[in-house]
């Protein structure tokens, strides 16, 4: 194991049967319908890539860059946009949210209202992870991967420090990481 990672706590397996799983939901609920899968960069690039693959309905893709960390563990409770949507009129598209994880719930909470009053047609959100022990706005995604407990997780995707996104599970970081 990497010398800052504790544990393994969701392996290579499980990701893939969880992401098949939430496929499966997707292609469910939005059958005959236009669907624009939106990923949060950069986090949910590696979870993006593997459900679309899983998805069988024909979607569309579309990126945004968003920030509620200040680079560290704590977030910082204002969300910046970095870099937004590239469709122009998304008044005939129906909107998945495509996150990593659900923390304190202001980055979902915040990207649905602002992409309804962009005029999508509908706006719901998916994300691999939650921990619903961390949040200060009540909110809940459509879709979710697997809830874990108030640990900080890296892999797959997530990062500390922009590090440790090409793992290919989800590792708990050793606590004296970040408590320096
Ligand atoms: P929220 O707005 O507090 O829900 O924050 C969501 C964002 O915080 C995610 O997209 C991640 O970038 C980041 N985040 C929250 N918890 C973790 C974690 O355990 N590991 C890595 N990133 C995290
Ligand atoms: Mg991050």
């Amino acid at each position: 194991m990497i010398k800052e990672i504790d544990r393994k706590l969701i392996s290579e397996d499980e990701l893939q049967r969880i992401v098949s799983r939430i496929a499966g939901e997707i292609d469910k609920a939005y059958e005959g319908k236009r669907l624009l899968l939106l990923a949060i960069l950069k986090g949910s690039v590696v979870f993006m890539g593997d459900l679309m693959k899983k998805i069988r309905i024909p979607v569309e893709i579309d990126f945004m860059k968003v920030s509620s960390y200040g680079g560290d563990t704590v977030s910082s409770g204002h969300i910046d946009i970095h870099l937004d949507i590239q469709r122009k009129d998304i008044s005939d598209c129906d909107i998945l949210i495509i996150e990593d994880i659900i923390d304190s719930g202001r980055t979902l909470s915040y990207l649905v209202e602002y992409l309804k009053l962009k005029g999508a047609k509908s706006v719901k959100t998916c994300t691999l992870l939650d921990k619903p022990s961390r949040r200060t706005v009540a909110y809940n995604a459509d879709f979710v991967g697997k809830i874990i407990p108030d640990e900080f997780v890296v892999g797959y995707g997530l990062d500390y420090n922009e590090r440790f996104r090409a793992l290919p599970f989800i590792g708990v970081l050793k606590p004296e990481v970040y408590q320096k």
